[in-house]
């Protein structure tokens, strides 16, 4: 199994660099795509940038160009449900592009992929459950303090639901309740992670989206994200990209 691990942002995926072997940099494009493998398995890493356009691009060459069978995106987001703190970890069990609407358009109800109708991807229970132990895992290493770079301060809920993709970085309660309102099951929102779905729908192959909260989505968005991204994120997404990464858990 040769995995595809995306991130959008420098800080959500280039310090696992650090634990590659054999690395093997191949640029196409704007962007460099690093072969390598984190405990003898097998990856591909790419900084994808922000959006469902660079996300989409990106797993289409991880695809196309090197033959990835599955793709894991690791990542922040902005909670959309008053129960999520910042720090918790949301696992998709469906994603969602809240940003399209297609119901003005009618008569085109017997379509297939590349059409879709509904921009709702569900992802496999196995899957979620594969996901739903190295996150466990992650946070019993946590709690027995194995990860010293990590604040011991930080003791994050996991939660699976419903992650909701969209072109926009959610900063306002009129934001959150326009999407709310349209999909009251989303947990929280992000840029990148449906489109990816969308493509792995379209190869039929496995997506993995894990998402920690950085934010509320509200008023303070900006300077919570920022400061969440800078002090916390790299380590995090290592761990749990090693952890999801270990063949233990195939
Ligand atoms: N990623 C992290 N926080 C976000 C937000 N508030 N809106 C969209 N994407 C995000």
């Amino acid at each position: 199994m040769k995995t595809g691990l995306i991130g959008a942002m420098h800080e959500e995926i280039l310090a696992l660099k650090e634990e590659m072997d054999n690395i093997k940099e191949t640029k196409v494009g704007s962007r460099e795509f690093f072969e390598g493998t984190i405990g003898g398995h097998e990856v591909v890493m790419c900084l994808s940038g922000w959006g469902k356009v660079a996300a989409a691009s990106t797993s289409s060459s991880l695809v196309n160009l090197f033959d990835v069978d599955q793709f894991v995106f690791i990542g922040l987001a902005g909670s959309l449900n008053q129960d999520l703190d910042v720090g918790d970890i949301i696992i998709a069990d469906k994603l969602i592009q809240h940003d399209v609407d297609l119901s003005l358009l009618n008569g085109f109800d017997h379509v297939k992929s590349p059409f879709y109708k509904e921009f709702v991807f569900n992802v496999e229970k196995e899957l979620v459950r594969y996901a739903e132990n190295a996150c466990k895992e992650f946070v019993d290493n946590l709690c027995k303090g194995k990860y010293p770079q990590i604040s011991d301060q930080y003791k994050p809920q996991i939660y699976i639901g419903t992650i909701g993709t969209g072109d926009q970085f959610v900063a306002s309660a009129d934001g959150k309740n326009k999407i709310t309102g349209k999909f009251p099951d989303i947990l929280c929102t992000e840029m990148e992670g449906a489109s990816i779905a969308q493509v792995a729908a379209d190869y039929q192959i496995p997506c993995t989206v894990i998402r920690i909260i950085s934010d509320k989505a509200d008023e303070n968005a900006h300077s919570s994200f920022a400061d969440f991204l800078f002090s916390n994120i790299s380590q995090i997404s290592v761990e749990l990209a090693k952890l999801i990464l270990n063949p233990e858990y195939e």
